[in-house]
């Protein structure tokens, strides 16, 4: 006969045990016995039954404490319990019900009101048991997504730091050339005296040390932030500008900035703040690239102010163009990008919105100015 679950009959009497055994595994039911509560629990524990049937009565210790034992261990406590008495005081059955049991069943027992009871209650626990398998398939399925999402994020934002390095590299790394070129040349010429040598190599170590310093810069800003802390919301987004400026100065874009007062600080993460404005000046700069009309200005006005009720906002605005309207509910859903592929992620303005909005309990919303597109960081949420 197919198994139909595990039971486990807890009872004092042995001939009890023995009949429910015995009704039981004629209905299909695979029966596990104990004669006392510590042994019940014993037994629970260890075999993992599906169903536990348990007497009240019992002289080492009473069902209802068996019970209680059973629902406080986190490995037992799902499983549904069964309380079977002579015991018929509506009470007692309340206090069965109290103490976690799912069903009460009087003595003397009819077989197919038992068999019947436990094939519910067994049924409802797989139930159970599936449903919860599912929901916790489908988070991790998901809480994987994320951790994928976040790594894409990672690698555009790593694969546009390795643009801008290479960017700030090439013109120390021509000097470093040049110096070694020159100090050879020197020295064939008999021109290479102690002072010429040791302005040769100031050059270089002052070179390196920009670029080591660069570096150390770009990594910081990948770094992310362990906690929550104040800082300052000008000295921010001043870093962001003065390190990529000269990269968007390369495509011909001007960033500006406007600082509209000089004690803007705020609790927040710093680096994932930065790494924000990053994105939405990157997008900026896209757009202005991709724009048909080559007749406007070039340009990127960051401000940093506050609004009427004195909360800080950010705003980047540029000369893009604007998002279109129909794509404009779509922009920062993941994946949603208007790029070619080797251009866009789609998952900027994505994780740009989380950021904002679900770790810093901030703001991120945008509109259509004159000319181009406005995103909007407003912090009021924080301060309210
Ligand atoms: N400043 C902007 N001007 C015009 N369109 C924008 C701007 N910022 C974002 N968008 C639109 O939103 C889309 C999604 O942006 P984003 O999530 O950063 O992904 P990606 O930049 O990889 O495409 C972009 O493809 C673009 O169509
Ligand atoms: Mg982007």
């Amino acid at each position: 006969m197919e198994n139909k679950g595990c039971v486990l009959a807890v009872d004092d009497q042995p001939i009890n045990v023995k009949l429910l055994s015995v009704q039981l595994q004629s209905a299909g039911f695979v029966v596990l016995m104990a004669y006392g509560g510590q042994e019940a629990l014993d037994m629970a524990a260890k075999h993992m039954p599906d169903l536990i049937l348990l007497d009240i009565m019992m002289p080492d210790m009473d069902g209802y404490e068996v019970c209680r034992r059973l629902k406080a261990n986190a490995i037992t406590a799902g499983i549904p319990v069964i309380f079977i008495s002579a015991l018929t005081d509506v009470a007692e059955k309340v206090n069965a019900f109290k103490c976690g049991g799912v069903d009460y069943i009087c003595k003397p027992f009819q077989k197919d009101e038992v068999i019947s009871r436990v094939g519910t209650h067994l049924n409802l626990y797989f139930l159970q048991r599936s449903l919860k398998e599912k929901v916790e398939e489908e988070t991790a399925k998901r809480r994987s997504g994320e951790q994928m999402l976040v790594q894409q994020s990672k690698m555009a934002a790593m694969g546009e730091m390795l643009g801008m390095i290479t960017h700030q590299w090439k013109q120390p790394l021509n000097a470093i050339a040049v110096t070694a070129q020159d100090l050879e040349d020197a020295f064939t010429h008999n021109e290479l005296d102690e002072e010429y040598l040791h302005s040769s190599v100031a050059t270089i170590t002052n070179q390196t040390e920009f670029m080591q310093r660069t570096a150390d810069d770009f990594r910081n800003f990948l770094r992310p932030s362990k906690e929550k802390i104040r800082f300052g919301v000008n000295d921010a987004v001043e870093e962001v500008i003065s390190m990529f400026s000269p990269y968007f100065a390369k495509s011909g874009i001007g960033l500006k900035l406007w600082l509209k007062g000089d004690d803007f600080t705020i609790t927040g993460y710093p680096n994932e703040f930065k790494q924000v404005v990053l994105n939405l000046i990157s997008n900026s700069k896209d757009a202005i690239l991709s724009r048909k009309d080559k007749g406007t200005e070039n340009k990127i006005d960051i401000t940093v102010g506050k609004d009427s009720g004195g909360h800080i906002t950010i705003t980047i605005r540029d000369t893009g163009g604007g998002i279109p309207e129909d794509v404009m509910d779509k922009i920062f859903k993941p994946y949603f990008t208007t790029k070619p592929p080797d251009k866009g992620t789609g998952i900027g303005l994505y994780m740009s919105k989380t950021i904002i909005e679900t770790n810093m309990g901030w703001q991120l919303s945008v509109s259509n100015v004159e000319g181009g597109a406005e995103f909007r960081i407003d912090t009021w949420h924080l301060q309210k």
